[in-house]
């Protein structure tokens, strides 16, 4: 026998070679209960108006949108998180807190069908406002305490509508507390709050846009938004959403922000959720219909990596799409 020349001492390949012990010594895990699925609802009966920079999403009508909510929990996914694109929009965006509002009434069809359906509820106004912006509008800029006022009464409203969570996604100062306030003073003390905390002014909402008709007609949303270059800043976002209330924080996007999400998780003990935005999602999906990437395998692997990140909860476009993945469905 012929001694063998050097070896390495340590062989991580060993753990490697079978499926089985690779799955054993996974450290991270994706279920269909970390997803929830966004979703765009507009007036009209029988709309079904697809969304082009986001192939496969459309814009539904109350009466379809029940119909996509059966597909989500046949396929398991048991919550969405609602937008409204509504009928007439005006200064403020207080059509969002009328009792008949697009998404109250979407609210009320969905659990009038399918009770068990977990409904969260975008709350802002950039969807309601003539201009675009998440706000009221004074001098030029978008002013934060009227803001509050219009934002709590949606969350209130929503909230009659039936909605199971609210997810303030304005950037406003302060807008936790006032809207945890509002929902207590109105019997709402059990709703909790997914506060949008670290919510960045980025490039990658642009399909966002299209979908919900909410791009603002003048300026930017960097006046409310974070600076991409931050994170100590989100960290503090966080810091005052939890002491304002937030029951979950969310870091958005998601891709380019993971080590937001990795600070965020190792730095305070709350749930967090993770927004894989409109542009994420479309960036896939184009690549995918140039036959550049391997669609299904890339979106797998984005899901891993915001989990392994450190986000609990993933908002994701693809969510039937990587539920029925797990469900060996496809
Ligand atoms: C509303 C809102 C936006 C998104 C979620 N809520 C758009 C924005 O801030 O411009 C973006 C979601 C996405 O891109 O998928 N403020």
């Amino acid at each position: 026998m012929s001694l063998r020349p050097l070896f390495p001492e340590t062989r991580l390949r060993r753990l490697r070679y079978s499926k089985v012990v690779r799955n054993m010594v996974a450290e991270t895990s994706l279920s269909v209960d970390n997803l929830i699925m966004p979703l765009f609802v507009c007036p009209g009966e029988n709309v079904q108006n697809p969304i082009k920079s986001m192939p496969g999403n459309n814009q539904l009508s109350v009466d379809m949108l029940v119909k996509k909510c059966g597909e989500l929990l046949e396929s398991g996914v048991k919550s969405v998180l609602l937008f409204g694109i509504p009928e007439s929009k005006d200064e403020d965006g207080t059509v969002a807190a009328h009792e008949h509002g697009i998404v109250q009434k979407a609210t009320r069809a969905i659990k009038e069908t399918y009770p068990e359906m977990y409904i969260i509820a975008d709350i802002c106004n950039c969807e309601y406002t003539t201009h675009g912006h998440c706000g009221t509008i004074v001098d030029g800029d978008v002013d934060n305490d009227q803001t509050l006022v219009t934002l709590a009464a949606q969350a209130v409203s929503l909230a009659e509508a039936g909605v199971d969570m609210v997810a303030p996604s304005d950037m406003m100062d302060g807008r936790i507390g006032y809207m945890r306030k509002a929902l207590d003073e109105n019997c709402f003390e059990k709703m909790p709050i997914m506060a949008y905390s670290a919510k960045y002014a980025s490039g990658f909402y642009g399909p966002f846009r299209d979908a919900a008709d909410s791009a603002p007609k003048f300026g930017d949303r960097s006046t409310y938004q974070m600076d991409p270059r931050n994170s100590d800043e989100a960290i503090r976002e966080v810091e005052m959403d939890i002491a304002e209330g937030a029951d979950i924080v969310m870091v958005k996007p998601a891709m380019s922000y993971l080590d937001v999400i990795y600070r965020v998780k190792n730095e305070f003990n709350i749930p967090v959720a993770a927004y894989n935005v409109s542009g994420e999602f479309s960036m896939v999906k184009a690549a995918e219909a140039n036959d550049w990437i391997d669609g299904k395998r890339v979106m797998m692997e984005i899901m891993t990596s915001i989990r392994r990140a450190g986000a609990d909860i993933i908002i994701t476009y693809h969510a039937k799409e990587v539920a029925d993945i797990l469900n060996g469905r496809m």
